[in-house]
């Protein structure tokens, strides 16, 4: 079977030609040294002279987002853009949209160095591993126009939102089987772990339908997201960096392999639609092909995961929020929204300065990184009332950041809002009586945060 998951790789070929075991570890240690060493030393540095970054930046695991609101305040209280030593910072709704939506900032810490002859750019250029990497060119959400803009159009010819309307009844049904085993489990009277027998296995399973990838490998594939979802934090100690790469590495060989699969046997799915399109005239290279795939396939599912958890916990502990909706259930979807304004799957993003500019009012120099807290502009009290009450009836919930801004806007949104709605709905309309148990747990990512583990007994 063409998409069974492989061995780990061997020793790999790059620009044709068959790279040795030191070379491989050479340029690994290069790329974590840029990626993770360089940038670590420079924030605890910082952050040793009073630099708040690095609390927001290296919060160890078990922080999240409610451990984290103190700290959006001590930085909101500074102003609307924070210079830390390493980069700034904004957690101000204006300020990130206005930083999201400009042509000034751009994705990716090495794109000032356009010309690609400064020391860093040619470290990373020599190091690059073509593997397929979330925040790494050719990705979506590491490019810039024209390449953007032609993958992006590539991928919403396909991902449309019919389409995914279309999926609707499809993910109820998928919902509903999950919820029946759910209660199989549960009529022993234990208790569930929601993340793993729910939260996760909802998206994964409409993921891979929408993309044709077999369902059978859905658990595998949670089990590559957790490793690789740690790609999108920075300062990574050095092992956790590698555990990490060989996840990546995994998931990249079992991509080639699919992707060949259906360039052969091409099914009714939206990446065989994709593959297709490869071979029309000069579309995309294999190479494209496989970051824009492996991205939507990873986005579809390690993100609405925490979502559902993030949900779950918010309503568990909030019950007269939960009576609301069950007493108006076309809240629901407004619901969701909520959810990801209070406790948002992604705490940041980040840009880097292309050329010289101004924002609220600061000189910003070419080559500045700025961070911007999607998480903190969910809360600025300019733009919600409360903001840290959590009221399913919000009339403005939908304007939170949570699905970023600009041309990067998060292409799964729409997805992700009714996965997100359907999921929690179904779940608590089944389990009324849902009691989560001790021993909630987060991720120890930072970016990525959502629950590991929610016990509850269901009735
Ligand atoms: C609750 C769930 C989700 C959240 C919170 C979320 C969040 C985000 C954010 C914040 C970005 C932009 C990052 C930036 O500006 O640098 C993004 C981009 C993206 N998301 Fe999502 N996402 C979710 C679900 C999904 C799903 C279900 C899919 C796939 C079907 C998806 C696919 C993508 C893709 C392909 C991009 C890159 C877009 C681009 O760079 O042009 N996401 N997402």
């Amino acid at each position: 079977m063409p998409f069974k998951i492989m061995p780990p790789v061997g020793p790999r070929k790059m620009a044709g030609r068959t790279l040795g075991k030191a070379e491989r570890t050479a340029k690994q240690g290069v790329r974590w040294a840029l990626g993770h060493g360089l940038p670590r030393t420079a924030i605890v540095r910082s952050a040793r002279k009073g630099d708040l970054q690095g609390d927001l930046i290296l919060s160890g695991p078990g922080s999240h987002t409610f451990d984290l609101v103190d700290l959006f305040e001590e930085f909101r209280a500074r102003g609307p853009l924070y210079q830390g030593g390493f980069s700034h910072l904004a957690v101000d709704h204006e300020v990130i949209k206005e930083v999201l939506t400009s042509n000034d900032f751009i994705t990716g810490f090495f794109a000032p160095d356009e010309s690609g002859t400064g020391l860093f750019a040619r470290a990373a250029a020599w190091s690059a591993s073509d593997v397929f990497a979330p925040l790494q060119p050719p990705s979506l959400l590491a490019t810039e126009p024209p390449e953007h803009t032609r993958y992006r159009k590539l991928v919403t010819r396909v991902f449309t939102v019919r389409a995914v309307e279309k999926l609707r009844a499809r993910t109820e049904e998928i919902a509903r089987e999950l919820l029946d085993d759910l209660e199989k489990e549960a009529a022993s009277g234990g208790s569930v772990d929601l993340v793993t027998r729910y939260c996760g296995l909802l998206p994964i399973t409409v993921i891979s339908e929408v993309l044709g990838v077999p369902v059978e490998l859905r658990e595998r594939m949670l089990e590559l997201g957790k490793g690789a979802a740690l790609s999108l934090d920075i300062g990574l100690e050095w092992r956790t960096f590698r555990d990490m790469e060989a996840s990546l590495e995994e998931f990249d060989h079992w991509l080639r392999g699919h992707l060949e699969y259906l360039a052969e046997h091409p099914g009714d799915d939206l990446l065989s639609q994709l593959v297709a399109l490869r071979d029309d005239g000069d579309r995309l290279s294999e190479r494209e092909l496989r970051a824009v795939a492996g991205l939507v396939f990873a986005a579809g599912f390690e993100t609405t995961v925490n979502l559902i958890g993030n949900g779950i916990a918010l309503l568990h502990d909030n019950p007269e929020q939960l009576e609301k909706l069950t007493a108006q259930p076309d809240l629901w979807s407004n619901a969701a929204d909520e959810i990801l304004r209070l406790d948002p799957p992604v705490l940041l993003t980040g840009r880097v300065a292309r050329r010289d500019s101004t924002i609220a009012g600061q000189e910003i120099p070419r080559g500045t990184i700025i961070n911007t807290v999607l998480a903190a502009a969910n809360r600025d009290p300019a733009v919600f009332t409360d903001p840290a009450t959590f009221d399913v009836t919000r009339e403005n919930a939908r304007d939170h950041l949570s699905f970023s801004s600009g041309r990067h806007f998060c292409l799964g949104a729409a997805l992700a809002r009714m996965e997100g709605e359907i999921g929690l709905r179904l779940l608590f309309e089944r389990f009324p009586d849902l009691q989560l148990l001790d021993g909630r747990e987060r991720h120890p990512t930072r970016i990525l945060r959502g629950y590991s583990h929610l016990p509850a007994r269901l009735s």
